[in-house]
């Protein structure tokens, strides 16, 4: 039960009362992985997958079982990554030595392959994640725009190198090439979209993958396993699932990982990138932890702050690496400012995934709602309240957002990255207060700031685009467009993850240079007319 509006309610439903659009027709029992082009049963032992979502049944509220995967132990991991290093065949295998426009042609067909699989995906990702329908429907639909999008870019990028230069005597052609084998391993706030964002890119530059799926979030990739083996040649995807501590370890310590796409903590991606034998071969592509502020200036239009702030600290219930995690506001304006967002955060619609309109949703991972309650009551031992009706009340998986108030350096939830609905907002005189919060941060993604003072915001920008990577004015932060270079400093990023820089990441360049001299150019020509190379070639991909 948790108190809305000064009522009593409970969030949870009947198994009768589900939409029949929305109900699993049965438990997804997932028994088969893929590894070198083949679907294979699995006889091992399963985990089972719990949902966030309570059902009121005879015997009182009990968390819905969704379905099982696969439990790994280390030999089933080594074979796969075996498959991904035997598909990649030292940069000799099909896959990596295939011309860009065949690799283009797969890449869509997978696209075409995934779309028929929208309606299953889009409904487990809300019973797994609890993401909302709304919001499960983006992130598909994003996650396809983004492969469109990549195709584009990779086109653009094929056609500038198609062309050869010709330097101090020198005649040459750049290209990009693969890496080699690349270890995929996805968020759970985010497992469809943001593991595609690095497995596409990697995909297409011509590595082959390995997909290690978070948990929760490993579910939903099911559907898509058929269309991965059909549109790829064998074993240039293969998937991986388990405890990470038991698949991922020998993964890296085998020496086999040329690179490494991993979103979530910086401790995980440290201890990871520790095991391999050889660290200066291996790529580094990482999402990790961010504790975005807000900061909130004595001229900013109180009620576009609020509502930007709204988002910003609760979309998805605030498990986004993008989200506002702490709101430095000025004195001046901290009473109304706590006034109208509080009213606001009460305002949200809290529900069930399938809720008409709903904002706030179960949570994801287990043990999320002690955690809360424990920085709520930490932050209160140190002065601060919680000053929203009903905030920080718990019902099973359902955390009632907490507005705290005011907070200090003494709290853990000034320093601790709460990814989840505690809105921690600190008042400010000076605003050296946020700077050298800013500066003294171990992360460095992005920043908001809310005003209507033109020079006061310039003053900001100025000093603040050194210490993070994306300044905002007057808006949340977020990631998109994905045409928009995504990273950060410290501990928050390693790479660069826009849809271009994506392809950069996973790839390097390589180039095939000769003296100009007439035998050269000869042999150049003829390699050119009778298309003799897909790397060497002039072909403009339209
Ligand atoms: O969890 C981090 C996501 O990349 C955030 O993306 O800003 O589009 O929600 P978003």
């Amino acid at each position: 039960m948790v108190i809305i509006q000064n009522q009593e309610v409970s969030l949870f439903t009947t198994a009768d009362e589900i939409p029949e659009k929305f109900r699993l027709p049965s438990p997804i029992n997932q028994r088969e992985y893929l590894i070198g082009g083949e679907l294979r049963h699995w006889e091992g032992e399963v985990e089972k997958v719990f949902s966030p979502i309570h059902i009121h049944s005879g015997s009182g509220l009990t968390p819905v079982v969704i379905g099982e995967f696969p439990l790994f132990t280390e030999e089933e991991s080594l074979a796969c990554l075996q498959a991904a290093v035997d598909a990649y065949d030292r940069g000799r295998g099909l896959w990596a030595t295939m011309s860009v426009s065949q690799r283009i042609e797969r890449v869509q067909d997978f696209a075409y392959r995934m779309k028929a699989k929208r309606d299953e995906v889009v409904k487990i990702l809300m019973w797994e994640i609890c993401k909302s329908y709304a919001d499960s429907q983006k992130e598909f639909d994003r996650t396809l725009d983004y492969i469109s999008d990549t195709i584009d870019a990779l086109k653009n990028l094929d056609r500038v190198s198609s062309r050869f230069e010709i330097t101090g005597g020198v005649i040459g052609q750049i290209r990009r090439a693969p890496l080699g084998v690349v270890l995929c391993m996805g968020p759970s706030n985010y497992p469809l979209n943001e593991t595609f964002t690095t497995l596409i890119p990697a995909l297409i530059m011509g590595n082959t993958v390995v997909i290690k799926s978070p948990r929760p979030g490993t579910l939903l990739l099911y559907p898509l396993l058929e269309a991965f083996r059909d549109a790829f040649p064998p074993g240039v995807v293969n998937t991986v699932y388990g405890s990470g501590r038991t698949v991922t370890p020998p993964l890296m310590m085998s020496g086999q990982v040329d690179a490494l796409a991993f979103i979530g903590s910086s401790r995980a991606a440290n201890s990871l990138e520790k095991q391999h034998p050889q660290p200066h071969r291996l790529r580094l592509i990482l999402g990790l932890e961010a504790k975005n502020p807000g900061v909130i200036l004595p001229s900013a239009d109180l009620e576009l702050s609020v509502r930007e702030c709204l988002l910003g600290t609760l979309s998805y219930n605030g498990q986004r690496c993008t989200a506002l995690k702490i709101l430095f506001v000025h004195r001046q304006i901290a009473d109304k400012f706590l006034e109208l967002f509080a009213a606001a955060v009460n305002a949200l619609k809290i529900g069930l995934p399938w809720d008409e309109g709903v904002q706030i949703t179960p949570l994801g991972e287990p043990g999320k709602t002690q955690y809360f309650s424990d920085l709520v009551e930490d932050a209160r031992k140190f002065g601060a309240e919680v000053v929203n009706t009903g905030g920080g009340e718990v019902d099973k998986t359902f955390f009632h957002p907490a507005v705290v108030y005011p907070v200090n350096e003494r709290m853990r939830i000034y320093h601790e990255e709460q990814f989840g609905p505690v809105i921690p907002i600190v008042p400010y005189d000076d605003l050296s207060t946020p700077i050298d919060y800013i500066v003294n941060s171990n992360y460095g993604q992005q920043v908001s700031i809310f005003g209507e003072d033109g020079s006061a915001i310039a003053d900001l920008i100025d000093p603040l685009v050194n210490q993070v990577c994306r300044v905002n004015i007057n808006s949340q932060c977020q990631r998109g467009p994905d045409s928009f270079p995504f990273t950060g400093r410290k501990d928050s990023a390693v790479g660069t993850l826009s849809v271009s820089d994506a392809l950069r990441s996973f790839s390097i360049r390589t180039l095939v240079a000769a003296k100009e001299n007439p035998a050269n150019t000869s042999l150049i020509t003829e390699i050119l007319r009778e298309r003799k190379s897909n790397f060497l070639s002039t072909d403009f991909i339209l």
